[in-house]
């Protein structure tokens, strides 16, 4: 990532984190859109009592005034409770300011300048809602002219006041001019966004998610501006400077048409937005980023002479298509390395003498290197080698047969690979109405298994804290546990794994994902569980299991992803990418024979956890509606398998409805409508 995408995204995050510390909420207090709702409401009712006739003016009643006052006050000091418990992050702002002095030498992009704009002016109007909850907590010791003073500000035509930076706010999202600069801030986003995948990467969320937790922001920040302005009104008239019901009515126009607007804009950038997430290359290759599948394929030098029960060197390797081991004839080199006692696979032969480094017998490797006499190399070279080189010369018969050292591939047996899918369902426990938060592949012994992590479901697309579902780890070769039904074996003939993207229908959450067999490919499938996202409440009996059932006999079937002399993917240098898409599938296989004298298999499997980040700092975790499996490569590397998940699509849920009219009918009880749904 570019040193200007970087600043970018600093400054994003700086920005989110008013709405992240929002969310920390949601489960103790309400969400942006219940305070929206509530403060709504609490407006209207504040104007159906103070908004009567009133007579102050004579001077005369000051006990009836006085209690008018602190009635205002009190019902504001409520309200800015609620708005106090969603703000706890806007010390993060002095951050910004920082940020911007440093930032100042390079030439920033448009995106840049305006969420450096956006984040100034929420930090404006977070000032004047903070200087309003000092006012409402010192009320008895304020003078009544300092409140006045404070009101008026809230309701000034001043470009700074308050009505003005939510102009500008509003301006940002929605430009008034449909101009070439006239993309709203979302948009910009997500166009951004778009980009460079590696912004996933960094973030660990994605780019809808960003984009609808930008929008939480300024929501939050409108209901704010809404709040001041109408208790700034009715302030005003008890203070006896006026009626102001037209103005109070035009404020609650524009708030309506604003976030009318705004929430269009939002769904138009949210239906657009990426969904997916997935974890890129970590900084360092550790047993904690990856595992692999062991000698399923490796290399493996064998003489003719052992691999026919009658010990003849009649053929050449080329013959040995398919065999076994037989024999160890006269403890040649045989006798020097692990036998394959499996199946030995395509040999070949490349020249008679060679040089053999063996590695480790802690190693799942055989050899670090073959050096032949004719100059090829197989695997690097160039390290000393710890174990000590082997000389292994092939040998003439008296028969003047030769007697060649080939170089196969071993299929070894079970009990010394490690390659096994779980087939056993991974699921989140969806009759305590959980949903599934994030997801990996993990290695536990020899078997490979899905693993979800859960969390339960709350009103409005909440999820609280995401915590891991363990995996039952088995053996293979325990009694009770069966091929094909708990777990699946790669062989040569079965090491297809099918590489889908998959989504849930609308109204549908991601519940559980598992692994199938599906003729000679291991499959990967996702449960998707609806939901009525008002109530939160799943239906589990309606679950369902979804997949790409695509096999090799449609008119249509299944791409290979194939790959090009693939080396260990973590002796690549170069960053990988994501270089397969939906219906493809790939092959477990052996790494390059000049690469790593095959001794790996490849690709390798990413284990890194894809769970996304809610926020900088709550606890709250990620609705999901789909899955994937992806391989990650790039020429001359064997790559990784990893999951991907996709984020739930919020962009239906994103709606506008303008408040109710008037107050002025005391019997009305209109409820005011969230802007968001
Ligand atoms: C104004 O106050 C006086 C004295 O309390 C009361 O008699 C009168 O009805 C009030 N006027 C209105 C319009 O409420
Ligand atoms: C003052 O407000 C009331 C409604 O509360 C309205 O009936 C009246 O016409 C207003 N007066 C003026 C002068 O605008
Ligand atoms: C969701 O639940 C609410 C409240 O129980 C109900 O009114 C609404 O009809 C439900 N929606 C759906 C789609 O079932």
């Amino acid at each position: 990532m570019s040193v200007q995408r970087v600043r970018t995204f600093r400054v994003l995050l700086v920005v989110l984190a008013f709405v992240n510390t929002s969310r920390a909420l949601v489960d103790e207090v309400v969400d942006v859109l219940r305070l929206g709702k509530e403060i709504g409401e609490e407006v209207i009712s504040s104007w159906d009592v103070f908004g009567k006739p009133f007579n102050a003016t004579g001077g005369v009643d000051i006990p009836v005034f006085r209690r008018r006052e602190r009635e205002i006050l009190a019902r504001l000091a409520l309200v800015s409770r609620s708005i106090e418990k969603l703000e706890l992050g806007i010390n993060k702002i002095g951050e910004v300011t920082y940020f911007l002095a440093k930032t100042r030498e390079n030439k920033p992009t448009r995106l840049e300048l305006r969420m450096n704009e956006m984040s100034d002016l929420l930090n404006r109007v977070a000032s004047s809602n903070r200087l309003m909850r000092e006012y409402v907590g010192l009320q008895e010791e304020l003078e009544r002219s300092t409140l006045l003073d404070f009101a008026e500000g809230c309701v000034s035509h001043d470009h700074g006041a308050l009505p003005g930076l939510l102009e500008r706010i509003h301006a940002l999202v929605v430009p008034p001019h449909k101009n070439l600069l006239g993309r709203g801030i979302l948009q910009l986003l997500n166009d951004d966004l778009e980009e460079e995948d590696s912004d996933v990467c960094v973030l660990q969320m994605s780019p809808h998610q960003l984009i609808y937790d930008m929008y939480n922001t300024i929501a939050l920040t409108e209901i704010k501006g809404y709040a001041m302005m109408q208790f700034s009104w009715m302030l005003l008239r008890i203070y006896g400077r006026g009626n102001f019901t037209q103005e109070a009515s035009l404020t609650r126009q524009r708030y309506a048409e604003r976030t009318g607007q705004t929430a269009t804009a939002a769904r138009a950038a949210l239906s657009r937005a990426n969904r997916k997430l997935y974890r890129c290359d970590p900084q360092e290759y550790t047993k904690d980023t990856y595992a692999e599948v062991t000698r399923l394929l490796q290399g493996y030098v064998e003489n003719e002479v052992d691999m026919n029960s009658d010990g003849t060197c009649k053929e050449n390797c080329a013959f040995y298509t398919l065999a076994e081991r037989h024999d160890c004839y006269k403890e040649q080199f045989c006798a020097k390395q692990a036998a394959c006692n499996g199946r030995i696979i395509d040999c070949q032969y490349i020249d008679s003498d060679m040089w053999v480094c063996p590695a480790s017998p802690k190693s799942q490797r055989r050899y670090e290197w073959i050096q032949y006499e004719n100059g090829r190399t197989l695997g690097k070279a160039d390290s000393s080698c710890r174990q000590g080189t082997t000389k292994v010369d092939s040998w003439w018969r008296w028969t003047l047969t030769h007697c060649s050292y080939c170089f196969c591939l071993c299929e070894d047996s079970e009990i010394e690979s490690e390659r096994f899918f779980s087939l056993r369902e991974a699921l989140a426990d969806i009759d305590n109405n959980k949903v599934v938060t994030g997801m990996r592949l993990v290695k536990l012994g020899k078997v490979f298994h899905l693993q979800v992590y859960e969390g339960a479901l709350a009103e409005r697309g909440f999820v609280e804290s995401s915590t891991e579902v363990a995996v039952k780890a088995f053996d293979p070769m325990h009694v009770g546990v069966t091929q094909g039904v708990d777990y699946h074996t790669l062989t040569y003939e079965r090491r297809a794994i099918d590489l889908d993207e998959l989504d849930a229908p609308a109204g549908h959450v991601l519940t559980g994902a598992r692994f199938r067999m599906i003729g000679a490919h291991l499959h990967f499938e996702i449960r998707a569980t609806p939901f009525n996202y008002t109530t939160g409440r799943l239906a589990p009996e309606k679950s369902q299991w979804i997949s790409n059932d695509n096999t090799e006999g449609s008119h249509m079937p299944r791409t290979r992803v194939k790959l090009y002399k693939p080396d260990i993917p973590t002796r690549k240098q170069t960053t990988l990418h994501i270089n397969s898409q939906h219906d493809q599938y790939i092959e477990f296989t052996h790494s390059d024979f000049d690469a790593d004298a095959a001794q790996s298999t490849v690709p390798f499997i990413d284990i890194q956890p894809v769970v996304p980040t809610k926020a900088l700092n709550t606890k709250g975790a990620s609705l999901l509606s789909g899955a994937g499996i992806y391989h990650r490569g790039g020429r001359g590397s064997g790559g990784f398998l990893g999951v991907k998940i996709l984020t739930y699509d919020y962009s239906k849920h994103v709606k506008a409805e303008p408040p109710p009219s008037e107050f002025v009918d005391e019997a009305e009880t209109t409820e005011f409508v969230p802007i968001i749904n």
